[in-house]
């Protein structure tokens, strides 16, 4: 059976951390720390354009500027320009620290379309507190000056007991917000990281978020909603479930290149200078823990904070995650030919036998449709999981194989060209498969002539991966570029 190519397997919004800079240092956050260790590698300005080119040829629609401090960086406003001349939406999180009137008139022009200002508090003393001494009389100004500019503003608490929400301070906070002239409050309840681990507050309501919310007026339902995708007060409450973004919407990229399921979850599933944006969204999606909870914040569980948190420290901030369900069979071959050498079959079963069955998919990386012994490695992968497949065309020519596995899940097949491969035979391949009902995504060295490749767009396929290392190495400056992807669809310029 073949799966569509949408849903899960692409982002629609990001966060990318501009810096982890910060004039302050507040007593529940760990992006500093969790930064400390790369604050001197922030991404150029070019940097950043590159990547907002990727993230809008994928698809996605949506960029959340985190940090630290988004505000520090002096080219803030060309960044957020950038984003918005590719039609996508772009807020801004900030502590309202900079944001003076000129900087807010600079932000307007700039395009930005939500300004999310942290105001932890309705009490001066309560946030200054948790922040630094003066940040609430710059942040409730800013908040009121962007009512005066009409400036969308929403405020982001991250309450910091369970009292609060017991004692009404919640409902007191949003009527102040509301006379200040926020438009909306998010609220974010509180996680664990590696700083705030052994404080014995944050993990209040874990699990039970629901009932919490349920202290908040009802006056106040349409005003508030819970971080992540805009999840309405009103709707969590209807269908009684607090959900988590990491599942299928969002990813974070932290500025020294690591991707990261959302900002508070301090797990790398990738680096985008050595790995494509997809390929390392769709590692996310499928792993184990991405999976665990149906429902609730990932990052509140207290499984993952057991398993994952406990092992991070100020000197190892983030953890690199390996993706397990990978099945290696080596060996080199191309269109048609017969494979030479390549991993004996006891070795590729034992690897199948050792894929958590909570992987969400399997992926053969190497020739299946080239090997003898294709039937019995198939037959040893369990009905439940998703598979992926690579081919350097010879899936072409074993139309056997091509029919046993629509008995299974089959996402994608992978066709990798390589300079020098024969296109036409290539096209006419990916065109029969594509007519198959297929979904098939083209990894290409970049050396081929990328018109050359617009053909197989025509022809269906569901994108191509260029790896291309010169064209951007030298723009790219400091990142130290492994190799870089760029993706072609239709209606791209090239
Ligand atoms: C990390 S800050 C970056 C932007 C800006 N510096 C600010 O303070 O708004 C983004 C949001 O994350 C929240 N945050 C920080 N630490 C958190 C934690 N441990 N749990 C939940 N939210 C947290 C902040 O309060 C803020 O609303
Ligand atoms: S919450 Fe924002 S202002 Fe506070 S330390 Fe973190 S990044 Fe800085």
């Amino acid at each position: 059976m073949t799966l569509s190519s949408q849903g899960y397997h692409y982002p629609s919004a990001v966060c990318i951390s501009l810096t982890g800079k910060c004039q302050c240092d507040c007593l529940h956050c760990g992006v500093k720390n969790l930064h400390a260790k790369y604050l001197q590698t922030e991404y150029t300005l070019l940097t950043i354009k590159w990547v907002i080119d990727q993230l809008s040829l994928i698809g996605v629609h949506f960029i959340d500027l985190f940090g630290g401090e988004p505000t520090l960086r002096s080219d803030l406003c060309e960044i957020i320009s950038y984003i918005k001349s590719k039609n996508m939406l772009v807020v801004l999180e900030s502590n309202g620290i900079n944001l003076t009137y000129k900087y807010l008139v600079d932000l307007k022009n700039s395009g930005v379309d939500i300004l999310f200002i942290s105001l932890d508090d309705y009490r001066e003393a309560h946030h200054d507190l948790m922040r630094i001494s003066g940040a609430f009389e710059l942040a409730t100004k800013a908040i009121s000056m962007c009512k005066e500019l009409g400036i969308v503003c929403h405020t982001s608490v991250v309450p910091n007991s369970l009292d609060f929400f017991v004692s009404g301070h919640i409902n007191n906070y949003l009527k102040y917000c509301q006379e200040l002239g926020a438009q909306k409050v998010r609220l974010i309840f509180p996680v664990i990281n590696e700083k705030n681990q052994n404080n014995d507050c944050n993990l209040y309501a874990s699990g039970n978020e629901v009932d919490v919310l349920k202290l908040i007026e009802e006056q106040y339902y349409d005003f508030v909603y819970i971080d992540g995708f805009p999840s309405s007060l009103r709707q969590v409450l209807n269908d009684n479930q607090y959900s988590c973004p990491s599942k299928g919407t969002i990813f974070t990229i932290s500025q020294d290149g690591q991707v990261l399921p959302c900002p508070y979850i301090p797990l790398s599933f990738g680096d985008f200078r050595k790995a494509s944006f997809l390929d390392i969204f769709e590692s996310i999606q499928d792993h184990p823990m991405i999976n665990r909870l149906k429902k609730n914040c990932i990052a509140r569980d207290e499984y993952f904070i057991a398993n994952y948190v406990s092992n991070i420290s100020k000197d190892n901030p983030i953890i690199k995650i390996n993706s397990e369900n990978k099945i290696f069979l080596e060996g080199q071959t191309h269109l048609g030919k017969r494979l030479q050498q390549g991993n004996a079959l006891s070795i590729i079963i034992e690897q199948i036998k050792a894929v958590d069955s909570k992987y969400r998919s399997i992926f053969i990386l190497g020739e299946l449709a080239a090997r003898n012994d294709w039937r019995v490695i198939i037959e040893n992968i369990p009905k439940a999981f998703e598979i992926i497949i690579n081919s350097r065309g010879n899936i072409f020519y074993n139309s056997e194989l091509l029919s046993i596995l629509n008995k299974y899940l089959l996402r994608r097949i992978n066709i990798i060209i390589h300079n020098g491969d024969n296109l036409a035979e290539f096209l006419i391949g990916v065109s029969l498969l594509i007519e198959k009902n297929l979904v098939i995504r083209l990894y290409v060295e970049s050396s081929i002539n990328k018109n050359d490749l617009l053909i197989f767009i025509d022809a269906g396929v569901e994108c191509v991966e260029i790896f291309e290392k010169d064209r951007y190495e030298n723009v790219l400056q400091n990142m130290d570029f492994k190799v870089a992807t760029f993706y072609l669809k239709k209606g791209i310029n090239l």
